[in-house]
């Protein structure tokens, strides 16, 4: 019988913390931080409990299903992607905190209305990763960056987005699951907040999150098999203990929310891994640079995990576009970097193909 979580007064090992009055002391860390850029953490937040409040009634409210629309990605967008992208902007648009607004459901930089003041930040979010899976009760996120802006001028420019992930200010994930959670990271550790509906608050959950280090799990999308690389197919072969000096097998897990497998391999020790395929679709992978990509490999690397697009870290990418791909393989170092190694050694037609792309020169 697992434990009912206890209140959170009553569970004596939790420091009864909101997120609010972290962030709060967070900023004390930071001495060159300012009012603004604590209160835009807030505001993230209750985005999350907004977007939450939908995503747990998605079954009641006629917030369910497709709408007739498609993002720049070509997708169909649900119905709850909009909201929770509407949600996130009607957050930040009129707050003179930020400069300029990136998101996975808009093709361009959205800009701060005219007759708004801006700020420094730039934000960057994926309002509602998993999508496919809403109408089937599964875990669905948010994902969310911000950069500092560094061009001249009042209005964020493009150039303003388009920083390499080393250089986030900030970065954090919502998953819509079981219960709410929000993790984030101003480069200062990981921490993790539970959402008690009972009183509307993110508390303390999981402080100074680490990745463990004997890995459980492993998540890859098995159905793409046919088009993996060689090297991705040695690697999963390697993780399943069938390969070389083989790895204790891993248990396969794959939810298909990309928030969702990170954080069950962030607390639990493991990889996910959305690899490039050889069909012209997936031929740089699938997972999204600035949207996905960036916030968690900074959360990864500040937790003692690692990412990698295969050739390199994520964090060192120097972004060319804002619909920009990659292949990503985020979670133990040990793990990742023995993909990096079995791609080096088997996927050099590959790794000739994709170099351009991550350059920026095709
Ligand atoms: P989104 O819903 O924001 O488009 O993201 C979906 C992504 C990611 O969450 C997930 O890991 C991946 O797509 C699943 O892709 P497959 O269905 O191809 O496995
Ligand atoms: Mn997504
Ligand atoms: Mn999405």
């Amino acid at each position: 019988m697992t434990d009912i979580p206890l209140d959170p007064v009553e569970d004596s090992s939790l420091k009864l913390v909101t997120i609010e009055r972290h962030i709060q002391e967070q900023q004390r860390l930071h001495p060159n931080a300012t009012g603004k850029f604590t209160a835009m953490l807030q505001d993230m937040a209750l985005a999350a409990k907004l977007i939450a409040r939908q995503t747990t009634r998605a079954g009641l409210s006629n917030i369910l299903g497709p709408t007739d629309s498609r993002n720049v990605f070509g997708e169909v967008q649900q119905k709850l992607d909009i909201y929770a992208d509407q949600t996130i902007f009607k957050m930040n648009d009129h707050t003179g905190r930020v400069c300029a607004m990136v998101s996975e459901e808009h093709d361009k930089l959205i800009d701060i209305p005219p007759h708004y003041d801006t700020g420094n930040y730039v934000l960057i979010y994926d309002p509602l990763d998993g999508s496919s899976n809403i109408d089937v009760n599964v875990s669905v996120g948010t994902i969310f960056s911000i950069h500092r802006k560094f061009t001249r001028g009042e209005r964020g420019t493009i150039d303003d987005v388009l920083q390499e992930g080393k250089r986030l200010l900030a970065a954090g994930y919502v998953i819509y699951g079981s219960s709410t959670m929000m993790v984030y990271t101003t480069g200062r550790g990981v921490f993790g907040f539970t959402l008690d509906p009972g009183i509307g608050e993110f508390i303390l959950s999981h402080p100074n999150i680490q990745i463990p280090l004997k890995p459980l799990y492993y998540s890859v999308n098995q159905g793409h098999e046919k088009y993996f690389t060689p090297g991705t197919r040695h690697f999963i072969k390697w993780l399943q203990g069938m390969e070389g000096e083989g790895h204790a097998p891993l248990s396969h897990r794959y939810i298909g929310s990309l928030v969702s497998d990170f954080h069950r391999n962030l607390l639990k020790g493991g990889i996910f891994l959305y690899p490039a395929t050889t069909d012209e679709k997936g031929q740089y992978g699938k997972i999204r640079l600035l949207h996905e990509a960036q916030a968690l490999a900074f959360i990864a690397e500040q937790a003692g995990g690692h990412a990698s697009d295969g050739i390199g870290p994520i964090l060192d990418i120097k972004p060319h576009s804002l619909e920009q791909r990659t292949p990503l393989f985020i979670g133990n170092r040990e793990l990742v970097e023995k993909a990096e190694h079995y791609i080096r050694e088997h996927d050099k037609d590959w790794i000739s193909r994709y170099k351009p792309y991550r350059l920026g020169d095709i």
